[in-house]
């Protein structure tokens, strides 16, 4: 697949006459997002709104493909949108808004469920991994999830989608139905291309470095939650899982300790080098109480702003509807080209 880091946002002096079109989501379960969920993609996506045309989106939708409480779910939805915002998308600049309010989504994703193959969807090693989990409710709709996401993404046209390392498999089969579907009936899709970031695509569970950091981990300390009191946050750090040697280095075998840096890094900037020669010498007690301080002083703000916006209802209500309207005009005008392309009749 063809996929871009960072450099790939075109420098302001190169800058075409189009701006790139940035597509990327995240599900409400939780209401929260992890560390991993905003150093791996939130926190590009307030970045990109000055040289792109970005839309982003709470998918709901894909939530109910693990069963949810209803009132959870509605609570949860309301929530992760306000910290989407609070994370830095403007939504007067992005286009910011909720699934299920935008029909088209659910519309492509059948159209397009009937150009991706069973063995493709088989392949999908996050398939693989929920089935497992969740063995006593294995949906089509578990298993479909990803032509909902390629719906998500080819109906903007989308040239970049900001995610973490694990979404990678489902980006590379939307530009194969993008392609496919470019194939059989001319130009359609515009073909997306990931956006992944240097330092911090894949952030691992502070309990076990060998695995994915995520929402749904039973060990409380395994996992980082925006919305955790600074006091958590340094708390959580300083159990976290390292080895038994003392040196702060980046180095194979040493999971624990490069998550941390990866971790210290995108927060502060500096490179892994940077962090070597600081923490030279010092132990790993040190070093940890650093990266748990570093990181709840970038979340504060966040919170904080979470926390004044969950206040003002009415406002976010004002927002996620505005979002809606205008996500519902730019991916009406894809769906509209797929309906006349593949024969359906026009209803006017
Ligand atoms: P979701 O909700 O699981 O995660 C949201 C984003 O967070 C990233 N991420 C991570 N990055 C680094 N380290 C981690 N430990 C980590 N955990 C999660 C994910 O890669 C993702 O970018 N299917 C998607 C949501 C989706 C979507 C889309 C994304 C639906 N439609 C269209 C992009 C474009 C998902 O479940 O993400």
């Amino acid at each position: 697949m063809n996929e871009s880091t960072q450099a790939a946002v075109p420098a302001a002096e190169e800058k075409p006459a189009k701006k790139p079109i940035v597509f990327s989501g995240i599900q409400p379960t939780s209401g929260s997002f992890t560390l991993g969920n905003y150093l791996g993609a939130v926190k590009n996506w307030g970045k990109l709104q000055d040289d792109c045309n970005c839309a982003y989106c709470i998918v709901n939708q894909h939530a109910i493909t693990v069963r949810q409480n209803p009132q959870e779910l509605k609570k949860n939805t309301l929530s992760a949108y306000a910290l989407m915002l609070a994370c830095g998308v403007d939504p007067d600049k992005s286009i910011a808004f909720i699934q299920s309010h935008v029909k088209t989504h659910a519309e492509l994703a059948w159209v397009l469920n009937c150009y991706t193959q069973f063995g493709e969807l088989s392949r999908m090693t996050q398939f693989k991994d929920k089935s497992a989990k969740h063995a006593d409710n294995i949906n089509a709709g578990l298993f479909t999830y990803p032509s909902l996401m390629a719906a998500d993404i080819l109906l903007y046209q989308t040239n970049l989608v900001p995610v973490g390392n694990d979404q990678k498999q489902h980006l590379e089969l939307a530009r194969d139905i993008a392609l496919r579907f470019n194939g059989l009936y001319g130009n359609t899709f515009t073909v997306p291309e990931a956006y992944i970031p240097q330092t911090a695509a894949r952030i691992m569970s502070l309990a076990d470095p060998s695995k994915k950091m995520s929402k749904s981990d039973e060990n409380t300390n395994a996992t980082v939650f925006v919305l955790d009191p600074p006091e958590t946050i340094v708390k959580k750090f300083k159990r976290a899982i390292t080895d038994s040697e003392a040196e702060v280095v980046y180095r194979e075998g040493k999971d624990g300790i490069n998550n941390l840096i990866s971790i210290y890094s995108a927060v502060t900037g500096l490179t892994a080098e940077q962090i070597q020669q600081d923490f030279a010498g010092k132990g790993y007690g040190d070093f940890k109480q650093a990266v748990g301080e570093a990181v709840a002083e970038e979340l504060r703000p966040v919170r904080e702003k979470y926390e004044q916006l969950m206040k003002d209802k009415a406002y976010l209500e004002e927002c996620y509807r505005g979002g809606a309207d205008k996500a519902l005009h730019f991916s009406q005008r894809t769906l509209d080209k797929v309906y006349k392309k593949i024969g359906f009749l026009p209803y006017k």
